[in-house]
């Protein structure tokens, strides 16, 4: 059922009041393992999903479920600890609310980040990728149903999902910090069950470096609703078929350990660039 207009207005009146006049301008939303980031803001005000009105929680592993709103890299941020996937059983509207009611709280800029498998023979566990585009083929749009012309128009154009200004802001971060920072395309997998060989190779035919389960969904909203989004995957193991051991959880959680401080001053270094 379409989620009305009132509600994402609720939602954003409970947290402008605790905000008192403080609005954020770019959203974070922080993947498996990449929740700490959201630690290290100043003069924080943390507001849970479970006080507001109409919100959804995150229940996957390494998601706190809070959003945390003050100053980073002295950019005005919100960030969010914690997404929803629609693996949690949550459509892919549902997926999307949260950072739309960031919209109306004044983020017009999008940082979105992810743990991913890495489909490209040629790269490692442990990298970073900034992502160029994405393909969703096999599941439906945030935007299926009723459109919501307050946020944007029926249509939206996808040409430019990932801001190429933004783009460059993230090369020139990880250039001076000595970052490698691979280039690719991320391939949306709705999971939860990781990708078979077969699915990796399919990705892999048709154009994808990393396969995950998240992103995808809120890089077309945010397009929908006029944010410019810049996005990174951890590519935190080799996907299925490409390396000679079943995936795990804890696998992922391990590389995710030793790559987010680098990440972290990648996603730093970006900011205060914006
Ligand atoms: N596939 C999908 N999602 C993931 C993976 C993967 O291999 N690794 C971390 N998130």
């Amino acid at each position: 059922m379409a989620i009305p207009y009132a509600h994402y207005e609720q939602s954003a009146a409970y947290i402008r009041e605790r905000l008192n006049g403080f609005i954020p301008k770019v959203a974070l939303i922080l993947g498996s393992g990449l929740g700490p980031i959201g630690d290290l803001v100043e003069d924080a005000v943390v507001v849970p999903y479970g006080e507001i009105p109409h919100f959804k929680t995150s229940t996957a592993p390494g998601h706190r479920g809070r959003l945390v709103f003050g100053t980073l890299a002295g950019r005005r941020v919100a960030v969010m600890q914690g997404r929803m996937h629609h693996y949690e059983g949550y459509s892919y509207e549902d997926t999307v609310y949260a950072l739309r009611v960031l919209r109306l709280l004044g983020c017009d800029t999008l940082i979105v980040t992810n743990a991913a498998g890495c489909a490209n023979p040629d790269w490692h566990a442990g990298d970073l990728m900034l992502i160029t585009d994405q393909i969703k083929l096999f599941s439906e749009s945030p935007l299926r149903g009723e459109n919501l012309p307050e946020f944007g128009t029926r249509f939206p154009d996808a040409s430019y999902l990932y801001a190429p200004r933004l783009r460059e802001i993230a090369r020139t971060a990880a250039a001076e910090q000595g970052v490698l920072l691979r280039e690719g395309v991320y391939f949306y997998c709705y999971g939860p069950q990781f990708e078979t060989p077969a699915e990796v190779r399919a990705a892999r035919l048709l154009g994808g470096d990393a396969v995950g389960m998240s992103t995808a969904p809120e890089a077309i909203a945010a397009a929908h609703c006029g944010m410019e989004t810049l996005g990174f995957s951890m590519l935190t193991n080799m996907a299925a078929g490409l390396q000679d051991h079943p995936l795990s959880e804890e696998e992922v959680i391990e590389t995710g350990n030793a790559a987010r401080e680098q990440f972290t001053r990648l996603v730093l270094g970006c900011l205060e660039r914006l």
